[in-house]
């Protein structure tokens, strides 16, 4: 999406969108052109039923004293309720109503609020973000059906400043096309071995650098766990460290963000039913996350010392499988029974946290894994589920979610709890001894390779990464759900 910014002028484009609150009054320039359309606008107005709320679209066929084809009124609701949300779903609006006429390129006018500013680039914002569109392996889409809208003129006071806003929030959404790039991709495509390769090529550049352990690498670690999740595929077990230095100056340790990513979950010999299998590409949802935080960091220049840590493995059944039953050993030296070998990210987690803690020594650890169905079944696809050991996280990743409308929901973690995991034969087995609280105990599995003094948070996004229906600011599909939250809770409590 090309976005360009100028200041506010008569609009020459043939389709002009013109961000309205529920006052129902137009700026001077929307003054303007109703003139010159002989007051259709006002009239329109007037003659229907819009009220200006959030997202409220009124067409207007143009006369043809003007240039314009077709002038698009779209409500901004409250100017007092105006906040950088409000503009993205706007924006998102846009461009849904835009593609939907088939429009290429259009100019949208934002005026007359007290939030001008704000609310300009968080449009633009909005936008970009829901005109992802994923169709490489199409090779025979209907022209009809292509989205159309590849480019928008913003007119705007100070436009520069709005410009200099929104190029931040181009490098973010950057980073969430990444991550659902990589989500999007099928598993025949994306696998251990050749997703290793796309973060390779992604990060080279300035402040950044990949290293990609094999499994030999990671059985010389100790790495156990991860690896008898991997074992039956043909596809060698990696893990990926993403180092990105944005504050040289900072010489204390970096904030590590883990992700689990099995690029594809059958369940292993606990097989899952076939019936929507397919789901399971989505499995490395939460590494991808992680990837794509990464690039919105190092495309903004975030003044940050960050690690980003993704396990990648397949998760399939074969003669050369994990067996429900075996027992692995963990990096941590910690024994596993594996009850369930469907219960596969936190094993993979506990590796890759573990590996996390002792090679960067970081305060902070925030891990994402689309880890439980037990989530969906308790949140749904509204909220991710968060667990941790420290409340202060909790706070800030709470603020951050409320400002990027990605939620989250804290749930708890005790030791009746941590006691269901426990094995009659090895340290702890996979899942729960009992029924019930299935994400819990998932995630007080991943608390028995935390260590003492690190502050850590998980978030379970199992049922926000993948979106059944269009959403404001993404159509459905492949969320990146986490991507600006993370960003945000970066911004607000690391960078200088
Ligand atoms: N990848 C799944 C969790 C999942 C479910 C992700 C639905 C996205 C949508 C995970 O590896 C899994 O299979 N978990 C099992 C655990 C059980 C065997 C204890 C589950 O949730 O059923
Ligand atoms: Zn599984
Ligand atoms: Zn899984």
């Amino acid at each position: 999406m090309k976005v360009l910014f100028s200041n506010l002028v008569l609009p020459k484009a043939k389709i002009v969108v013109i961000a309205i609150s529920d006052a129902l009054k137009l700026g001077a320039i929307s003054a303007k052109l109703d003139e010159k359309t002989g007051g259709a606008l006002k009239k329109a107005i007037k003659a229907g039923s819009f009220k200006g709320k959030k997202g409220e679209v009124l067409s207007v066929i143009a006369p043809t004293a003007v240039t314009q084809d077709i002038i698009i009124l779209i409500g901004i609701g409250k100017e007092d309720d105006i906040n950088d949300l409000v503009g993205q779903s706007v924006g998102g609006k846009i461009t849904a109503t835009l593609n939907g006429l088939k429009v290429k390129s259009a100019e949208i006018i934002v005026e007359n609020t007290p939030e001008d500013k704000i609310l300009a680039a968080n449009i633009a914002y909005g936008v970009s973000l829901r005109s992802y569109d994923f169709n490489k392996y199409r090779t025979r889409q209907k022209k009809e059906d292509k989205p159309t809208l590849n480019e928008i003129g913003v007119l705007v006071k100070n436009s520069d400043k709005v410009k200099s806003q929104f190029a931040t929030y181009e490098k973010i959404c950057k980073g969430v096309f990444l991550t659902r790039d990589v989500v999007t991709e099928p598993s025949n495509e994306l696998h251990p071995e050749s997703y290793a390769q796309v973060i390779k090529k992604e990060f080279t550049g300035a402040g950044l650098s990949v290293k990609i352990l094999n499994e030999k690498q990671l059985t010389k670690l100790g790495m156990g766990a991860l690896l008898g999740v991997g074992q039956g595929s043909i596809r060698e077990s990696h893990v990926v460290a993403i180092e990105y230095k944005g504050d040289k100056s900072d010489k204390t340790t970096p904030v590590a963000f883990v992700g689990k990513g099995v690029t594809f979950d059958t369940g292993g010999i606990s097989i899952k039913p076939s019936a929507g299998m397919e789901e399971m590409k989505y499995d490395m949802g939460g590494s991808a996350v992680v990837v794509g935080l990464m690039k919105a960091l190092a495309g903004r220049k975030a003044k940050v010392n960050a690690v980003g840590i993704v396990g990648l493995v397949e998760n399939m059944p074969g003669h050369n499988a994990q067996r429900p039953g075996d027992v692995v050993k963990s990096m941590s030296g910690q024994t596993i029974e594996v009850l369930n070998t469907d219960a596969e990210g936190r094993l993979v987690l506990a590796d890759i946290l573990w590996y996390a803690q002792e090679k960067y020594k970081p305060k902070t650890v925030v891990n994402l894994a689309t880890l439980t169905g037990a989530i969906v079944v308790a949140l749904g696809s509204e909220y991710a589920g968060m667990f941790s050991n420290n409340d202060k996280l909790c706070d800030r990743l709470s603020s951050a979610a409320e400002k990027t409308d990605e939620k989250l929901w804290r749930f708890p973690l005790s030791d009746a709890y941590d006691k269901l995991i426990d094995s009659p034969i090895a340290d702890m087995q996979n899942i729960s001894s009992g029924r019930g609280a299935g994400s819990i105990t998932a995630a007080q599995f991943l608390q028995r390779f935390i260590q003492k003094g690190t502050a850590w948070a998980h978030l379970d996004i199992a049922g926000v990464t993948w979106a059944k229906k269009d959403m404001d600011t993404c159509p459905k599909g492949a969320t990146a759900f986490g991507v600006r939250l993370l960003d945000k809770f970066v911004a607000d409590n690391y960078e200088k």
